[in-house]
């Protein structure tokens, strides 16, 4: 799927910024729960004044938190309005001066203009550009630079070190936006990042009796981006998209769906480790079969540890969703195994869709 006229050309997710509330406790969580290896830091240790980053990784995906130091500052008002929740999903392009120029010339909002930032290790040169809600992009430009991470981030080798649970990248990454704002952003990415439509729900795909939501889904030239982006539909009641936005308080990341190569132990681990997933209806188990034909993976054990299968025309996939990460109902993430499948398990909304409808009864919010 790579075109030559691709104006943005990215190589991958390079690293995806929580704000959050407790920078050193998120790291904990993420190394505990999730198997996530210590690579950097930066704080006061390293001269910053203001802020707190961990930087964690699990083969591709590299995950950083980072919390304000004091009260009035962008990341503490970010994390007051919304919650722990993403800021930066960042890019890794070869070029950050040109991803910079490209996309502000067809209408981004600049967040930082290009710059380069340099230390014994090397030089990284990033740019950014806002998106849906306070989420930006950020293009980082890292050939010419060998340390841990980006400049001003130290080693970070603490001696506590869970093993990894095999996840290995970023299959996707989700966003709610608002009431009739899926088409905005939608031709956002086609315009401004050259992205291309693959797939559209509506709200006849994937609905419940209560709750609706509609979503298409953009990814880049080569296909390494995948961006599905969701708005509510109405329904009966309040949908899972709208109790997100109502608690997010705007436009923002859902989910970061993270693959793995074996997600029955991949699912294991993390339940093992504390990670809680959604529970799906006992009931589905009883026809999933009927409707994606045989698969590799014995029922029982997908059963035990609720793990969702569906079936598009080039193969299947495994999927599972945990519950959100934060006290807001806000983010969560994705287990996803592909066989084949290029979809996101369409098949498994309306299944999803009730399990969540479930915890929301729960909350009191649906
Ligand atoms: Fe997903």
């Amino acid at each position: 799927m790579s075109s030559n006229n691709d104006f943005l050309p990215i190589n991958g997710t390079d690293y995806v910024e929580f704000y959050v509330g407790n920078a050193r406790q998120a790291a904990h969580y993420y190394q505990t729960a999730f198997g996530f290896q210590p690579l950097a830091y930066a704080g006061l240790e390293t001269g910053l004044k203001n802020r707190t980053s961990y930087v964690l990784m699990q083969d591709k995906i590299r995950f950083v938190f980072t919390s304000s130091m004091h009260a009035d500052d962008s990341i503490a008002k970010h994390v007051s309005d919304h919650g722990d929740g993403v800021k930066v999903v960042a890019l890794w392009v070869d070029d950050a001066r040109k991803s910079w120029e490209e996309t502000t010339s067809r209408g981004a909002k600049s967040y930082q203009e290009p710059q380069t930032a340099s230390d014994e290790n090397g030089e990284v040169i990033t740019s950014g550009i806002h998106t849906y809600g306070e989420t930006v992009h950020i293009f980082v430009e890292r050939k010419n630079y060998k340390g841990p991470f980006l400049p001003g981030f130290v080693k970070w080798e603490p001696e506590y070190r869970p093993e990894p649970v095999g996840l290995k990248y970023v299959d996707h990454m989700v966003g709610n936006v608002g009431w009739n704002q899926m088409n905005t952003w939608v031709e956002f990415y086609a315009k401004v990042m050259g992205f291309n439509q693959l797939v559209s729900f509506d709200d006849k795909d994937i609905s419940t009796e209560y709750t609706a939501l509609m979503s298409k889904v953009m990814s880049n030239g080569n296909g390494r981006i995948k961006f599905p982006i969701n708005e509510p539909a109405s329904g009966k009641k309040r949908s899972q998209v709208e109790e997100y936005l109502d608690f997010y308080g705007t436009s923002g990341v859902q989910h970061v769906a993270m693959a793995t190569d074996n997600i029955l132990e991949t699912v294991t681990a993390l339940r093992n480790r504390g990670v809680e997933f959604l529970t799906v209806p006992d009931s589905y188990y009883e026809t999933v079969l009927d409707r994606v034909g045989s698969i590799d993976e014995e029922l029982k054990a997908l059963r035990k540890l609720g793990i969702l299968v569906d079936r598009d025309e080039e193969g299947y996939l495994l999927q599972i969703f945990t519950k959100p990460v934060q006290d807001r109902p806000t983010v969560f993430y994705e287990i996803i195994q592909r066989k084949g499948a290029k979809s996101f398990g369409k098949g498994n909304f309306k299944a999803l869709f009730e399990a969540i409808e479930l915890e929301q009864v729960k909350r009191g919010t649906l």
